[in-house]
């Protein structure tokens, strides 16, 4: 059984500082902007014309139309309502009714936010202190291109309740009995552990009596923080990339590749691999998600078995990430007042 030391209480919503997937790159494109939500928080992307993916908060600051349905003129975002203009560094650069060339009053500018765009995937940075140099990443996770393929969506259920369920396996036999038959329930050879920051899994799901349609089924994974995982199953290696949209809503973003099929065929693979994987969160996954009673992440009264020791270990990884980050928040804090006292 698992040491209760493992186990860890998760009331908080606190937010694990570091760079989050806020959208595909190849979803932010020059030809339009496009809205998103994350953390609560309405953003509008959209891609300069030196190729740079600028982020601002989706509201003008004449009169708070919402920026992700305007335009793209002139290297510079036109917001739909009166036509003020942004440049990529968010200066306000225009204002149609007091004529072109017209001097634009202080205020109008609106704050960018800070991006990385790497792996394919463009990032920003939540949570407390000064952003880390390196976005989180999983030795081995799929780039973009021929080969692989990429699916992103929103799910009405809670960002800490997915990562919760993607970090467990034994209940592929069961909940998804009909939609990924021929999984045996018992976990065989598992070993789960942290290593450089990762958690490491692996098993075997095999039969209490196999049979000719009755064969173990090896799975691997690797999980890292914020909510990165890298899935081995189904012939398929699977990245997912979660970011909380709002309180009751995640988006997920993977990225499928098959090691044997490879070329626009493993990519076709992958988006149909894809879009079943996505049938399977929405018709069984997401039902027993929110039938859930307790609060997502809060472990304080759960019962845990072997066969959840990834789970533990990664909720435990989170906590200490979160506890670092207070820490050194007030570390922060007392040393800015002792500098001004
Ligand atoms: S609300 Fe944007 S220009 Fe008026
Ligand atoms: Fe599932």
């Amino acid at each position: 059984m698992i040491d209760e030391s493992e186990q860890t209480s998760q009331t908080e919503t606190q937010v694990v500082p570091a760079w989050y997937a806020i959208a595909a790159s190849s979803a932010v494109v020059r030809r339009k902007p496009i809205g998103v939500k994350r953390f609560g928080e309405a953003f509008v992307l959209w891609r300069a014309d030196d190729g740079r993916a600028v982020c601002m908060p989706d509201r003008c600051s004449h009169r708070s139309a919402a920026l992700s349905v305007g335009k793209l003129r002139d290297g510079c975002l036109e917001c739909p309502y009166h036509g003020l203009r942004f440049d990529p560094c968010g200066r306000c650069v225009l204002i149609p009714a007091n004529g072109v060339g017209a001097p634009v009053p202080p205020g109008f500018d609106l704050p960018t936010i800070s991006l990385r765009e790497e792996h394919g995937i463009v990032w920003f940075w939540r949570g407390a202190g000064e952003p880390a140099r390196r976005v989180p990443w999983i030795a081995g996770a799929s780039e973009p291109g021929i080969g692989s393929a990429e699916y992103w969506y929103a799910l009405n259920v809670p960002y800490l309740r997915i990562v919760e369920n993607l970090l467990d396996f034994h209940h592929f036999p069961i909940l998804h009995r009909t939609m990924l038959p021929g999984i045996g329930s018992r976990m065989d050879e598992m070993d789960a552990h942290v290593e450089d920051g990762v958690v490491a899994f692996s098993a075997t799901m095999r039969y209490e009596k196999p049979g000719a349609l009755k064969q173990d089924t090896p799975i691997k994974a690797r999980f890292a923080l914020p909510s990165l995982a890298l899935i081995d199953f189904g012939g398929f290696h699977v990245n997912y990339f979660l970011t909380p949209i709002d309180e009751r809503r995640c988006w997920i973003y993977a990225r499928y590749r098959s090691p044997r099929i490879g070329g626009l065929l493993g990519t076709a693979a992958g988006k149909l691999a894809a879009r079943y994987d996505r049938a399977i969160f929405i018709l069984q996954d997401r039902h027993a998600l929110l039938s859930q009673v307790d609060p997502p992440g809060d472990f304080s009264k759960f019962k845990f078995y072997p066969a959840d020791r990834a789970l533990a270990l990664f909720f435990g990884m989170r906590k200490q990430a979160i506890l670092e980050a207070h820490r050194r928040a007030s570390t922060n804090a007392s040393d800015a007042a002792a500098a001004a006292g």
